[in-house]
């Protein structure tokens, strides 16, 4: 079993990044291969609203995300990290999210095989927990639409300093349980 994390803020060994690392620690723990990717290291492009996609069975781009698409169908889960910039997720993220385009067809299906899993990691300096909540809300519905279940949401707040996430063992260890339960 293979499991992937992605990693969309630039700062290595952030909050996200050691959130990630923490769920694909538990994964390991249950079994699982993984592999880590970091968005800030890869060149790429945003959809070209081509269609491409919908007349073949990849993007018609061909970059440093073309071989994360691959993984991600290759994968039998995936942790999405992403820290909130401006309300939202990262532009590096953002970006992935609309390639994903190119992973379902022409009639809106999935081309993913079914029951694969995933994990959603946030960070935001806001120590109110509910301040973005419709974020990974609304990505989560983007992931029912390529068939995979959101097992669950590990979000940080007051994440200001990258290694601020050290002082919460208890959000740690809820991200590697989340690992060992996919
Ligand atoms: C450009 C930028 C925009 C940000 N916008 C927000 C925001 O809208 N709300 C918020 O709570 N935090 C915001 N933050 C803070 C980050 O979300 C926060 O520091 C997060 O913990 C960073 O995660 P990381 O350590 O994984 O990079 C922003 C940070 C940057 C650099």
């Amino acid at each position: 079993m293979k499991a992937i994390g992605i990693v969309g803020s630039p700062r290595r060994n952030g909050n996200v990044d050691t959130l990630v690392q923490a769920v694909l620690d538990g994964a390991e723990e249950a079994g699982y291969q993984t592999t880590k990717y970091h968005l800030n290291d890869m060149r790429y492009s945003g959809c070209q609203a081509c269609n491409y996609c919908k007349s073949h069975e990849n993007c018609r781009l061909d970059d440093d995300l073309s071989g994360l698409l691959s993984a991600i169908s290759n994968a039998d889960a995936v942790v999405f990290g992403s820290p909130i910039y401006f309300f939202q997720f990262t532009g590096q993220f953002r970006l992935m999210v609309d390639r994903m385009y190119s992973l379902i067809d022409e009639e809106f299906k999935s081309r993913l095989s079914p029951g694969k899993k995933a994990v959603i990691v946030t960070s935001q300096g806001d120590p109110d927990p509910d301040a973005y909540d419709n974020v990974p809300r609304e990505f989560a519905k983007a992931l029912s639409l390529l068939g995979f279940e959101v097992i669950d949401t590990i979000k940080m707040v007051s994440g200001i300093a990258p290694d601020d996430v050290k002082g919460r063992g208890d959000l740690l260890e809820k991200a590697r349980e989340a690992g060992r339960s996919l």
